[in-house]
């Protein structure tokens, strides 16, 4: 087994559902040990942890909801009472809230913000200050690895959800920045950009045959993304075969970032 996370402690936020399961799967398989952090419902994330320990790994739930700063640093907190540090911190929570801009509500802009981008800025700040305070480690060449989860929608615009498209567009621009005031301190900075990947998010966009073959005319690589696609990228990311990379976007999105509608047209 290719296990290039050995030693390394990992921090996977929204770790219970979807994307984020994935990844902490992932992680765990590669070497890591895992905290799996879930905002309200303990039972799913702590499956999860169960499931990876029966397999030999080591994993742990941890609550907090992203978007509250006494909770993050809590969450810290209790990573680093366990594990005793964190190497890699996968900022992956987030939520969508959609509704035409006449229809949506200040609360409902505001609760996407505050989760999806705020969420990102408090994980990574806090990362930051552990990896600062504890200084380099033998397992790994940098000082420590942050992934944000962004989303393709860091550069298409999605009419009905400007909120969301709004919070990630502001994590490109807050991941490069970071990237580039970190990179010094040996700290990697990055991103994942998923395209349409198959988790309860975006349940209505595959779940029926006909909103399936919509979604699948966005898609030139002709089949809906799953969560291990972004398991495996997150783990590249997180490991030192990407040592040189700083500041990237990865987009993991079977080609519906290049203009599909432009293969027979324009
Ligand atoms: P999901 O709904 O399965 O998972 C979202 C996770 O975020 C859940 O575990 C939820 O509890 C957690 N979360 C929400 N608010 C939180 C808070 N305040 N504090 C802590 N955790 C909170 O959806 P999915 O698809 O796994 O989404 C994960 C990330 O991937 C999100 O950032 C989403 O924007 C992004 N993404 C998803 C894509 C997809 O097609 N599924 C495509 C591109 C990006
Ligand atoms: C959204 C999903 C959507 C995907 C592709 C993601 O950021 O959360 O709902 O299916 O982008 O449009």
């Amino acid at each position: 087994m290719h296990t290039p996370l050995d030693g390394q402690i990992a921090l996977v936020t929204g770790g219970s559902s979807g994307i984020g399961a994935g990844v902490a799967k992932a992680l765990a398989d590669a070497g890591a040990h895992v905290a799996i952090n879930y905002h309200s419902h303990a039972e799913p994330a702590e499956k999860l942890a169960a499931e990876i320990e029966a397999l030999g790994g080591q994993a742990f739930a941890v609550a907090g909801d992203v978007s509250d700063e006494a909770q993050t640093n809590a969450m810290f907190d209790a990573v680093i009472q366990r594990f005793g540090t964190v190497d890699i911190v996968v900022a992956n929570s987030g939520l969508q809230k959609d509704a035409k801009l006449a229809a949506m509500t200040l609360d409902d802009w505001r609760t996407v913000i505050d989760t999806n981008l705020t969420g990102q800025f408090l994980t990574a700040r806090r990362a930051v200050r552990e990896f600062e305070r504890r200084g380099p480690r033998p397992v790994s060449k940098a000082l420590g690895k942050i992934i944000c989860m962004s989303s393709v929608h860091e550069v298409i615009p999605w009419a009905g959800h400007v909120n969301y498209a709004a919070s990630k567009g502001g994590i490109q621009m807050m991941m490069k920045t970071l990237a580039q005031e970190l990179a010094p301190q040996r700290i990697r900075v990055n991103s994942i950009a998923p395209g349409a990947i198959r988790t309860p998010i975006n349940k209505d966009a595959w779940d029926t045959q006909e909103a399936l073959d919509r979604l699948l005319t966005l898609i030139p690589y002709g089949r809906v993304g799953e969560v291990d696609d972004i398991g495996r990228a997150a783990v590249w990311l997180a490991s030192d075969d990407s040592d040189y990379v700083v500041g990237t976007t990865l987009f993991v999105d079977g080609g519906m970032t290049l203009y599909p509608g432009f293969a027979d047209n324009g």
